[in-house]
């Protein structure tokens, strides 16, 4: 068993330093170049006995795939498990939970609702634990997101990428993204959807550069990357106060020509064409949302290999 200080956790950017997810970014540009055949030096020693636990409290397509698939590529094997196949759903604790898939498993990736049920979950884990999203962040998109910015634009360092729409999970994990890559990141939302205080004292405390602003206009000016999500997040029960909100955050042609001459559109999907983004927009020469979606699989393979010690 490892000792706990010892465990890859892949839980947060904010908790891994910069060099090290420099180094995973790296992994999963040469996992994107060798295809479905792991180069030898990637794959985990004994991978072909190795086990990942993915559980998902909340539904996801991507996600779910691309982990099982980047494990089955990496030559180990996987079990899924909604949270209702699971004791989880009629009340065992997440803590014994934890301790009783460490005593099988070799890694465990788990969608929550709750960011707490995540930590508690590694806490109590003697395998690395992956967070596959939560009501606070959303590390292994973003992840894939630097990947997807690195292979149409160049290095992201320097950058600047504009954050319009929903102060959310993912939008967090692009702030803390920012600070470990070290790229401009323009937040713009409305004042009631801002991102969570924590991760915003966070950003200054790390003296990121990240700005929060209303305007989204102003904030896309110049930048080589516009990014957007859903208006309505799994979970969120406001759906109309939202929409009324987001209103003037739709990412159209108009806002697109006020970026840099080049510039990407990204979107983690699901998308909400109408809402959040056009169609025209969407499926634009600009927009690689499904080279995003794409490279979930490789970022992932990397962020796994990493946590199983290969990287
Ligand atoms: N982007 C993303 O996490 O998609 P899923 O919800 O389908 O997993
Ligand atoms: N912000 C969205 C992302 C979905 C992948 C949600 O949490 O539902």
């Amino acid at each position: 068993m490892a000792k706990p200080s010892a465990i890859r956790h892949f839980l947060d950017l904010d908790e891994i330093d910069a060099r090290t997810l420099r180094r995973i970014i790296d992994a999963a540009h040469t996992m994107k170049a060798a295809g479905k055949r792991v180069p030898v030096k990637l794959r985990p020693k004994g991978i072909a006995d190795d086990v990942l636990v993915l559980i998902f409290e909340k539904p996801s397509t991507r996600t779910r795939v691309s982990f099982d698939i980047a494990m089955r590529q990496l030559g180990g094997q996987t079990i899924m498990l909604n949270q209702n196949d699971l004791q989880l759903g009629r009340g065992e604790s997440i803590s014994d939970t934890a301790r009783v898939l460490s005593r099988y498993a070799d890694a465990v990736m788990l969608r929550a609702n709750s960011h707490d049920t995540l930590l508690e979950l590694a806490k109590n884990s003697t395998v690395p634990v992956i967070n596959g999203l939560t009501d606070k962040s959303h590390p292994c998109q973003i992840m894939a997101d630097i990947l997807t910015f690195e292979e149409s634009i160049g290095p992201i360092k320097g950058r600047k990428v504009a954050w319009v729409g929903d102060g959310n999970n993912v939008a967090a994990s692009w702030m803390h993204a920012a600070a470990k890559f070290g790229f401009e990141l323009r937040v713009a939302c409305p004042d009631e959807l801002r991102p969570k205080e924590d991760i915003v004292d966070w950003v200054r405390r790390e003296k990121a550069n990240v700005t929060i602003m209303k305007d989204a206009a102003k904030a896309v000016s110049g930048v080589d990357c516009i990014v957007t999500d859903t208006w309505v997040s799994m979970g969120d029960t406001d759906e109309a106060r939202r929409k009324k909100l987001l209103k003037p955050y739709m990412v159209d042609e108009a806002l697109m020509a006020k970026a840099a001459k080049g510039a990407i559109f990204m979107h983690c999907l699901p998308a909400y064409r109408g809402n959040e983004v056009t169609e025209s927009v969407l499926e634009g020469p600009q927009s690689v949302v499904f080279d995003e979606a794409e490279n979930r699989l490789h970022a992932q393979k990397a962020i796994l290999a990493w946590c199983l010690g290969a990287v």
